[in-house]
């Protein structure tokens, strides 16, 4: 089977997505698949018809890789692919419409609403804590929280896109949940000095992980519910992520569902990758399950 990796692209998150990509490529290779890999840019749809895949395995992350865009164009070539595809993408990268999608499923969101970036410069749009982020990006990239005493409202720096979401900060623990199929593997506590941001995501060490998370029971099998919950309500396929926050003393009533991602990263230090394998199942399985998966 020949197996086109699609990795890198032009979105913020292409540095993340090349070493998605590359480690991807490489169990793909020791599985023995035939494995291409293509750096997504403007003559992705000449590549693909060069490359002649049986599969395409999408590594993207971000905008026009995990929003839809990539997906609608294999769907006009009739390649199958792996992953969700063209509307659950386009919903799960769109944090506002997603949320929207969670309340109709019944699933516990922070309030949240659409703002632009000049507006949230000049004035506080809620009480603080809160969260202010582009609608559409992934990795944290561009997240401000702003805290309570905070003096003023977060002063975004320029490269912020004008639409922003606004959301409630949930205080408390970070909590992910990787879903194959319709089977939630297990919940991750993401443990952090700080923030999870950027650097805290991709630097070894940056972050430490607590698989399976120690949890009250109640909570853990809420996390596995709401995660699966979530990637059926968006109409996902393949693998997702669903990220999660808990505020320990309001118990059930302190877990919100803050988002799914459905590109989860696939990097040595990832998390969906790091559950799989406490389910028993090695990087080299996943990704192969992902390519048997793959359909358009
Ligand atoms: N957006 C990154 C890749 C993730 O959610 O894993
Ligand atoms: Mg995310």
């Amino acid at each position: 089977i020949r197996v086109a990796v699609l990795k890198g692209g032009p979105s913020a998150e292409r540095e993340v997505s090349l070493v998605s990509g590359a480690a991807c490529a490489s169990a793909l290779r020791d599985e023995g698949f035939d494995v291409v890999e293509i750096d997504a840019g403007p003559s992705l749809c000449a590549d693909l018809s060069a490359a002649k895949p049986d599969v395409v395995f999408n590594a993207l992350h971000g905008r026009w890789g995990e929003d839809g865009c990539v997906q609608g164009m294999l769907e006009w070539m009739r390649l199958p692919y792996t992953h969700s595809g063209v509307l659950a993408s386009a919903l799960a990268m769109d944090k506002i419409r997603a949320k929207e999608i969670f309340v109709m499923a019944g699933l516990p969101v922070p309030e949240g609403f659409l703002s632009t970036a000049d507006a949230v410069r000049k004035t506080h749009p809620m009480e603080p804590p809160y969260v202010v982020k582009p609608y559409n990006e992934g990795s944290s990239v561009g997240v401000y929280i702003v805290h309570e005493g905070a003096n003023g409202p977060a002063q975004l720096d320029a490269q912020m896109p004008d639409e922003v979401m606004v959301e409630r900060f949930v205080p408390g623990r970070e909590l992910t949940v990787s879903v194959m199929g319709e089977r939630a593997l297990t919940v991750t506590d993401i443990v952090t000095d700080g923030w999870y941001d950027y650097r805290a995501k991709y630097t070894a060490g940056g972050s430490h992980h607590v698989v399976p998370a120690d949890l009250p029971e109640e909570i853990f099998e809420a996390c596995l519910d709401y995660a699966v919950r979530a990637h059926k309500a968006l109409g996902c396929r393949g693998m997702s992520r669903t990220d999660l926050r808990w505020e320990e003393s309001r118990g059930l009533n302190g877990l919100f569902l803050l988002e799914t991602n459905t590109q989860p990263g696939m990097t040595p230090t990832s998390l969906a990758p790091e559950q799989a394998a406490h389910c028993g199942i090695s990087f080299g399985q996943l990704v192969s399950w992902m390519v048997e998966d793959a359909t358009c």
